[in-house]
């Protein structure tokens, strides 16, 4: 008989401290999706790590569920990938606690999020904004991934958690699998539409397109996308000059699956009063039928509680292998 070998694991996460967007879609999700048949994969809300800013509780509850129902609708099938919620696997907070342990104080102050939240939060600056890549780190390690797919925003996490491995293993043996960042060609930095030189974030809502938003809504804002105050008014690709542009080149190849140099034979001669809407129109077709299956399954509760019950299950018993060789392995007594 054949053997088989195991796929290789996939894990990834976002935070529920807002409504999914376009970066999220085009940076993460999509991305999973694609791979969901070649890879074991774990997707999960990271509720734990969104109180690192102060959250209004029934606002946070609502998002949860409703990120579920996106994961879902954006094609991950509950069947084939482990769809959890973070605080549901208590082994997240025990692993993070003890890389706690093993990260410097100059590695986190180093972190660019860390900074940038610092900056926003200056009455809120607390000890879990400041730790967060440790947890982050605990929830890669505890799955062994091979992968963990994220935007180009995350790298630098991801990097910190490799090098985690790095100390950890070279004291315990080969504890940790040495996780890669698996970012995408297109879609890896989706910038804002109303300032093309920021990250498109909910914190910037008319440059924000959101997954649930109404297609009027969505074509409104690519009509007012900033594009650039050059005379020559083409579609070319020229982040450093024409970032406005570019980024909505980007936006279009991502969704279109066309290359840039496509792009600009398509639209030779054409204008930005053509360019903007027909790329709202790509975004709006890509995101209808992910609105109305999100929709539906959010109608349906007790489907989603029985989709994140199981997934814990699973999350947690692949979890707990991982945290009791790390206790073993340090010298914790076992229960
Ligand atoms: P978060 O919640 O900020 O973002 C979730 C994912 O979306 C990507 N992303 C973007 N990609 C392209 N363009 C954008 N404008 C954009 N904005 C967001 C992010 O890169 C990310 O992949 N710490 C993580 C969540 C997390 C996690 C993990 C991720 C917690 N534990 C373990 C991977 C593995 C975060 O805050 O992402």
């Amino acid at each position: 008989m054949e053997e088989q070998t195991p796929k290789k694991v996939m894990l990834s996460g976002i935070q529920p401290s807002g409504d999914l967007h376009l970066g999220n879609y085009l940076g993460a999700i999509k991305n999973w999706a694609e791979r969901a048949d070649q890879f074991d994969c774990f997707y999960f809300m990271a509720d734990m790590h969104t109180i690192t800013v102060r959250q209004e509780p029934a606002a946070l509850r609502r998002r949860t569920l409703e990120q579920l129902a996106q994961y879902i609708a954006c094609g991950l099938d509950p069947e084939k990938n482990t769809l959890f919620i973070q605080s549901h696997v208590h082994q997240h907070a025990e692993l993070g606690w003890v890389l706690n342990c093993y990260t410097m104080f100059g590695e986190l102050s180093r972190m660019t999020q860390f900074k940038d939240k610092a900056a926003r939060n200056s009455e809120n600056i607390n000890g879990g904004l400041f730790t967060y890549p440790c947890l982050m780190a605990a929830d890669i390690l505890l799955y062994q991934p091979d992968y963990v797919p994220v935007g180009e925003d995350q790298r630098q996490h991801v990097e910190l958690c490799r090098n985690i491995v790095q100390r950890f293993n070279s004291i315990y043996g080969d504890v940790f699998k040495m996780p890669e960042p698996y970012i995408p060609k297109a879609g890896a930095r989706v910038m804002g539409l109303s300032q093309p030189e920021n990250k498109m974030s909910k914190s910037i809502p008319e440059g924000c397109i959101f997954l649930m938003e109404k297609p009027e809504d969505i074509q409104r804002k690519f009509k007012r996308a900033v594009t650039d105050s050059d005379t020559e008014h083409c579609v070319r690709y020229d982040p450093e000059n024409k970032p406005g542009v570019s980024n909505l080149m980007n936006i279009y190849a991502a969704v279109t699956g066309k290359s840039l140099e496509a792009i600009e034979q398509e639209f030779e001669g054409a204008g930005y009063g053509k360019f903007k809407p027909a790329v709202g129109e790509a975004v709006i077709e890509t995101l209808r039928p992910i609105r109305e299956e999100a929709q539906r399954l959010l109608q349906d509760k007790a489907y989603l509680e029985s989709v994140y019950r199981s997934g814990a299950e699973r999350a947690s018993y692949v979890a707990e292998k991982t945290l009791r060789k790390v206790y073993k392995k340090i010298g914790f007594l076992p229960r």
